[in-house]
C-alpha cells in the first residue's frame, strides 16, 4: 500500500502493480499454490489473499485515477496557447505602378467630371482604323505595327477606338476617360508589344482648342506639379484636325535644359487633337453643332517621367527588387 500510494507518477505505479500483483509477485505465486497445501488452510489462505488482492487492485485504480488526472491538468498547462501573441506577419503586396499611376490618372481626370469607359482590346479594322478616319490603304495604318489576328480583325493599337464606341452608344455631352491596354509589334527600352493607353474625349457645344490645352495644363499640374506648364505643337493624326503633341516643362531642370529632356526644357507626353470632322459623321454627331477634343496618353511613360524609371521593360520583369521601390 505505502508503494502505491507513494507512486508519484504513472510509471512509478506500474512498476508497484507489477512488483506485487504481477505474474512473479508474492501474492500471485501464494494463490497459485494454494491446490499444494493442506486441505483445511486452503480456504483461509485463499480467502485471505484475495482481500489482499482486491484491496490492492482497489487502491492501485484508485492512485492511477489522481495521477491520470495531475497528468492531464499537466498537459494542459505545457501546451496552452497564448492567443495574445502576435501572429508573424505575412509580406503585404502593393498595387503595381502601372495601375497605382492608371488610378491616379483617373482620379485627377474623374474630379473634372470625367466618366471611365473600357472597351475591348480584340479589336475590328473598322474601329481601330476605319471609323478613325484611316481609310484603306492610308498610309498611317502603316505606323502602327499591328498584330493582325485576320484581315478584319486585330489587337487594337491604341485606346482611341473606345471614341467611337462610346459615341455610338450616347448623345452629347460626352466627358469620357479611356484606361487600358494596347499592342503593338515593337519591343525596345521604350516600346513594349503591350502597354497601356488612357484615352480622354469630350464632345460638347463649342468646345475649342484651348480647353484641350487648360484641361492638360490642369492635368500635366495634378500629375507632375503645380510648377508645371504645357506646349502644343503642330502634329498629324488622321482622326484629329488640328493635331499636336503635348509636352509638360521638365520636371528634372524646370526648363533649362538637362540630360532628360535632351536639352530642349520639355518633355512630350501625349497626343491630341479636335476631333476630325469626319470621325463625328461615322457616328452620326452633328459637326455644326458640337466640337471636340480627344487626347492620348501613355501611362507607362507617365510613370517613367514621374519616377526616373530609364526602362519600360522593368514594368514588366517582375523584379521585387524593382517593384516594390512604388
Ligand atoms: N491614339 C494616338 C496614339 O496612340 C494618340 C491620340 C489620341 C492622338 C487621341 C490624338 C487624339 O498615338
Amino acid at each position: 500500500m505505502q508503494a502505491v500510494e507513494g507512486a508519484t507518477d504513472l510509471a512509478a505505479l506500474e512498476e508497484a502493480r507489477v512488483r506485487f500483483l504481477g505474474r512473479k509477485a508474492h501474492l500471485t505465486v501464494l494463490l497459485r499454490s494454494i491446490p499444494e497445501l493442506p486441505a483445511q488452510e486452503r480456504p483461509a489462505v485463499g480467502r485471505f489473499g484475495n482481500v489482499v488482492k482486491k484491496e490492492l487492485e482497489g487502491a492501485i485504480a484508485a492512485r492511477r485515477d489522481v495521477l491520470e488526472r495531475e497528468e492531464l491538468v499537466h498537459a494542459l498547462e505545457r501546451d496552452r496557447i497564448d492567443v495574445t501573441l502576435p501572429g508573424r506577419a505575412l509580406p503585404l503586396g502593393h498595387l503595381h505602378l502601372i495601375t497605382s499611376t492608371q488610378r491616379e490618372i483617373e482620379d485627377i481626370f474623374m474630379g473634372m467630371g470625367y466618366e471611365v469607359a473600357e472597351g475591348p482590346e480584340v479589336e475590328t479594322d473598322y474601329y481601330n482604323f476605319e471609323a478613325l478616319n484611316h481609310p484603306p490603304d492610308h498610309p498611317a495604318r502603316s505606323l502602327h505595327d499591328t498584330f493582325f489576328v485576320n484581315d478584319l480583325v486585330l489587337l487594337r493599337t491604341h485606346t482611341s477606338p473606345v471614341q467611337v464606341r462610346t459615341m455610338e452608344k450616347q448623345q452629347p455631352p460626352v466627358y469620357v476617360i479611356v484606361p487600358g491596354k494596347a499592342y503593338r509589334r515593337d519591343n525596345d527600352a521604350t516600346h513594349t508589344p503591350m502597354f497601356h493607353q488612357v484615352e480622354g474625349l469630350v464632345v460638347d457645344h463649342g468646345i475649342t482648342l484651348a480647353d484641350l490645352k487648360g484641361t492638360l495644363e490642369t492635368f500635366a499640374k495634378a500629375m507632375f506639379g503645380e510648377e508645371r506648364s504645357v506646349r502644343l505643337r503642330p502634329h498629324f493624326f488622321p482622326f484629329t484636325e488640328p493635331s499636336v503633341e503635348v509636352d509638360v516643362s521638365c520636371m528634372i531642370c524646370e526648363g533649362a535644359g538637362c540630360r532628360l529632356c535632351k536639352r530642349s526644357g520639355w518633355l512630350e507626353i501625349l497626343g491630341a487633337g479636335m476631333v476630325d470632322p469626319n470621325v463625328f459623321d461615322f457616328v452620326d454627331y452633328d459637326p455644326e453643332e458640337y466640337t471636340g477634343f480627344a487626347f492620348g496618353m501613355g501611362i507607362e511613360r507617365i510613370a517613367m517621367l514621374k519616377h526616373g524609371v530609364t526602362d519600360l521593360r522593368l514594368f514588366y520583369e517582375n523584379d521585387l527588387r524593382f517593384i516594390t521601390q512604388f
